[in-house]
């Protein structure tokens, strides 16, 4: 079980990313610039804004909206690896939308939205996947007062999920901020990709063919278990059902499909790599070699021949939607799961990000082959609807544009009636400024 199959597919990715070099491939973290954000209740809208005069002059001046703090870092400029993410208003629903997604720009225009005033309609640059050090913005939407939230906390956005928000996945990735005000460079951690993966605007094209997506009638289920050992607890993942059993007449409860993955590799996908540490009795799965690395350093072992669990996507294509990766230091028990809600109600648990992407299991044992649109831009060109690739056509539909009531709008958000732009419903400013807390997680392996 060493020798693992290595399709073409795979060899031309291998290939395409020993040439990549990865330094040049990241932006300029020199010029990040920090995006601000601000909130108006009274027309339950979040506004992003790099541009402080429009912050201070347009937004914050009239008192409508308050400074909420800094939402990220990004780029004002396009940098190597970076694409645009768009900025359009609504100004019935006063909604500002905020996406990298060409095609769905042209469906918001359809539903109502429009460029808003800023350079080459964007609000910035990002990152369309976790590179260079690189963290999550979260998109939340609530439907009933038709606001768009941006985040880059987790535990924000589960609040707002709580609080009539819907989870619309991941915006784009870019530096996070920390409390003193600066950015955290590092901040995702080695976990959220691994070293070697670059995003050259070349692997962004590809990324979004057929040639770069892994066949999906080979997707084998990601077995979950889970045991109760004194103190401690475990969560065990294989592919392998003959491992599960054995396990099964053990210690552990069967606790159903965690993902459905390849067992071999293939086109776009990296190695899951297993470890397990007998002393704390805990399974542990990383696509960063590095990190696997800082496990063995830390009594980890590789606990079966190949060290791999199976091969997943680094980041969010064709499909594929996050497993998101959960700690409890008190059990030291390594939780991975593709529900949001259950990674929210975990209890005891620290989201540690992102383990990979893979594809979503439904309650009928069955993939679901486009299971979250939402977390990647549709394309990453405006071309990539005539790419070969069935992206399904709900995609281009957009959740968002599907989901908004007719009567959003009404309720608690009162837009104002004579507003073309944010600028003309500003009144004066507020005389505190509400500090963010942000929950800078500790990405560090515990
Ligand atoms: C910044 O905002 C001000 C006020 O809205 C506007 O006049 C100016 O053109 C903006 N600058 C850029 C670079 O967009
Ligand atoms: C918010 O709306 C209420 C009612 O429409 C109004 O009385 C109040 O002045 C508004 N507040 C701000 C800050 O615009
Ligand atoms: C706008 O787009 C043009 C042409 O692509 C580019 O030269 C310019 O730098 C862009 N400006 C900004 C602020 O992104
Ligand atoms: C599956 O697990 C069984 C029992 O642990 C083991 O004997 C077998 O080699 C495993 N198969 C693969 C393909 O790893
Ligand atoms: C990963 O490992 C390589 C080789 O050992 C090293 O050069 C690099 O700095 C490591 N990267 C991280 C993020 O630890």
């Amino acid at each position: 079980m060493t020798v693992l199959s290595c399709p073409l597919s795979s060899l031309l990715l291998t290939v395409a990313l020993v040439l990549a070099d990865p330094t040049s491939s990241c932006a300029d973290t020199s010029s990040l610039i920090t995006l601000f954000r601000a909130y108006s209740g009274n027309a339950s809208d979040h506004f992003y804004t790099t541009n402080v005069s429009e912050l201070d002059n347009d937004a914050l001046l009239g008192g409508t909206y308050t400074f909420e703090g800094e939402a990220t870092f990004l780029w004002s400029t396009s940098q190597p690896s970076t694409i645009p993410l768009f900025r359009l208003y609504n100004q019935d629903f006063v909604d500002h939308f905020y996406t990298m997604s060409s095609d769905e720009v042209l469906e918001m225009i359809d539903q109502g939205w429009a460029y808003d005033n800023t350079p080459n309609h964007t609000a910035g640059y990002v990152y369309p996947y976790s590179i260079c050090g690189a963290a999550p913005i979260y998109r939340l939407f609530n439907p009933e007062s038709v606001d768009h939230f941006y985040t880059m906390n987790i535990a924000e956005s589960q609040d707002a999920m709580k609080d009539g928000y819907q989870d619309q996945g991941i915006a784009g990735f870019a530096m996070l901020p920390s409390v003193d005000g600066s950015a955290v460079k590092d901040s995702a951690g080695p976990f959220f990709l691994p070293s070697t993966m670059t995003a050259l605007p070349e692997s962004q094209e590809t990324a979004t063919s057929s040639l770069s997506c892994a066949d999906n009638a080979n997707v084998v289920p990601l077995l979950r278990a889970h045991a109760r050992t004194g103190t401690g607890q475990d969560h065990f993942y294989t592919t392998n059902s003959s491992e599960m059993n054995a396990a099964l007449l053990n210690t552990y409860s069967f606790e159903g499909d965690a993902a459905f993955v390849w067992s071999t590799q293939e086109a776009s996908t990296v190695p899951l790599y297993r470890l397990f540490n007998q002393i704390v009795n805990d399974h542990f799965y990383t696509i960063d070699a590095n990190e696997s690395n800082v496990a063995l350093s830390l009594g980890y072992a590789f606990d079966t021949d190949s060290h791999i669990a199976g091969y997943l996507y680094p980041y969010s294509i064709c499909g594929a939607s996050p497993i998101y990766r959960l700690y409890n230091p008190s059990t030291t028990d390594h939780f991975y799961t593709m529900s949001q809600t259950e990674s929210a109600s975990a209890s005891g648990y620290v989201v540690e990000g992102i383990a990979g992407f893979a594809l979503l299991p439904s309650v009928n044992g069955q993939p679901q082959m486009s299971a979250s649109p939402l977390l990647l831009p549709v394309s990453l060109k405006p071309s990539a609807s005539t790419l070969a690739y069935d992206f399904p056509t709900t995609i281009a539909l957009g959740p968002t544009s599907s989901i908004v009531p007719s009567n959003a709008g009404s309720g608690s958000a009162t837009p104002s009636p004579n507003s073309e732009e944010i600028s003309q419903s500003a009144m004066s400013r507020r005389a505190f400024i509400i500090s963010m807390l942000w929950l800078v997680a500790k990405w560090i392996f515990s």
